[in-house]
């Protein structure tokens, strides 16, 4: 499913059309209830097999409602019995298809499976499933299991950074991409990594996505501050990247959890420089909203190991238009030669919007790196292994993109622009 952003929020509208009226929706309950008394009876099973209460609440709870609720950044909230009901069918519609919950990547384990991942189970697939099809039963609230403690915060040292003022997205735009210099990141004296992350949306209505970079050189630095004093206002337009050359310190998209970076590791922070803030409005479900995101990261002085982000990336794209399907392949060796077994704890894959399929992999051992089927520009994801993958030393690797190129009449190439593409990874590795 490609257009995972256009379709489904026309869809949504429909659907929240269709319950604005709370007569409406009791009719359809009413009408979900009378269907599921006769799944049962025609059956001829006295109790319904999966129910609200004990199997799809819990499922909702872990899997869908850090944005299905109200505030939240889905159009639809399904933190209620009622409301879960009302949209049974497009609920196991929407599982079965995994457009939802967003999760570009494949965590089948066919080509590894990733920390955090939201990713249903076959199981937990055939749940919604079954509900939906039963009638959508709502069963005994008595028989709901505890639901888990919320996740808790980050521990030891941490730096909060912030927006300095509201920002309010320019209403021309469907989709804002806005970069935020924020200084005081790192002291000037000593060393600082970024080993965990905790991004607090200020307006959770509007806030698609954030990625926090780190410039890598003085000159970065100096780039980044003269694109934001360029543009009035606070920040700078940033629409495929930060614009300069920087690593990603943190992503994160609605639902995300307080994140620690795997025991031992961290990205380091240029002495005395900002970090750019990249965030994503999409004003759809909020226009005229203002936000203002604070992100805390966890930093330490030392006592890790530099993990660094080595690129992949095919610069030679031209993209002929007009094509359903475009499929580039570039293979090379990712980052400067260092003779040490390459571990890899995490892959940030980035193409733009025609973007629809990328995948890594290692040839000299026929070997998945990371694969990502349904590539959304929107629901940009840093993925981290379950287990480091460990490559010999200096690894070729071949990066393929695929491509929709229906809605362009010139060539493509690779750039930074609204118009440009990209086909590139950044591995998170250390050495050994
Ligand atoms: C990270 C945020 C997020 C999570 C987690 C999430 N959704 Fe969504 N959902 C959205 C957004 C945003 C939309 C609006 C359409 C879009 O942007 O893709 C949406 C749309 C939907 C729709 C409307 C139809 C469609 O196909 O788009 C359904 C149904 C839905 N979600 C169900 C679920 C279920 C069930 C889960 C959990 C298993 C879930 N969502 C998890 C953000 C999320």
């Amino acid at each position: 499913m490609p257009h995972v952003l256009t379709l489904p929020v026309l869809t949504v509208l429909a659907l929240v059309g269709a319950c604005a009226e709370p007569a409406e929706l009791m009719e359809s309950l009413t009408t979900t209830e009378a269907a599921s008394t006769a799944a049962a009876t025609e059956t001829g099973a006295g109790a319904p097999t999966v129910t609200y209460h004990r199997d799809v609440r819990p499922l909702l709870a872990r899997h869908c409602l850090g944005c299905h609720q109200e505030g939240g950044i889905a159009p639809i909230a399904l933190d209620s019995a009622a409301a879960a009901a009302a949209f049974a069918g497009p609920i196991a519609a929407a599982t079965a298809s995994r457009a939802m919950p967003p999760f570009p990547a494949d965590n089948s384990g066919a080509c590894h499976s990733f920390r955090d991942a939201r990713w249903l189970t076959d199981a937990e697939l055939a749940t919604l499933a079954t509900w939906a099809e039963e009638g959508a039963p709502a069963g005994d609230p008595g028989s709901a299991p505890a639901e888990p403690p919320p996740p808790t915060g980050l521990d030891g040292e941490v730096r909060t950074l912030a927006m300095a003022a509201d920002y309010t997205p320019r209403a021309e735009l469907e989709d804002d991409y806005r970069c935020f210099v924020i200084e005081g990141a790192a002291p000037a004296e000593g060393e600082t990594f970024v080993t965990g992350f905790d991004v607090r949306p200020g307006n959770p209505r509007i806030v698609h996505h954030v990625i926090v970079y780190a410039p890598r050189s003085a000159e970065a630095v100096k780039q980044a501050r003269a694109l934001d004093a360029a543009e009035p206002g606070d920040g700078y337009t940033c629409f495929g990247t930060s614009q300069v050359t920087a690593a990603v310190a943190a992503a994160w998209a609605p639902g995300g959890k307080p994140t620690r970076y795997p025991e031992g590791i961290g990205v380091r922070l240029q002495p005395g420089a900002p970090v750019i803030m990249q965030m994503h409005y999409n004003t759809l479900a909020g226009p005229g909203m203002s936000d203002r995101t604070a992100v805390d990261l966890r930093v330490a002085a030392g006592g890790v190991t530099p993990a660094r982000f080595v690129g992949l990336a095919d610069l030679g794209l031209a993209l002929p238009p007009g094509e359903a399907e475009v499929t580039t392949a570039h293979t090379g060796p990712a980052g400067k030669p260092t003779g040490a077994p390459m571990r890899i704890h995490g892959v940030f894959p980035h193409m733009h919007t025609l973007g629809r399929s990328l995948e890594i992999r290692h040839p000299a051992s026929d070997s998945c790196v990371i694969s990502v089927p349904r590539y959304e520009f929107h629901w940009q994801l840093l993925y981290f292994y379950e287990q480091p993958l460990v490559l010999p030393a200096d690894p070729t690797l071949t990066i393929t993109c695929r491509y929709d190129t229906r809605t362009r009449a010139e060539l493509t190439r690779w750039g930074e622009g609204t118009m440009d593409e990209m086909c590139v990874a950044g591995l998170l590795v250390t050495d050994g």
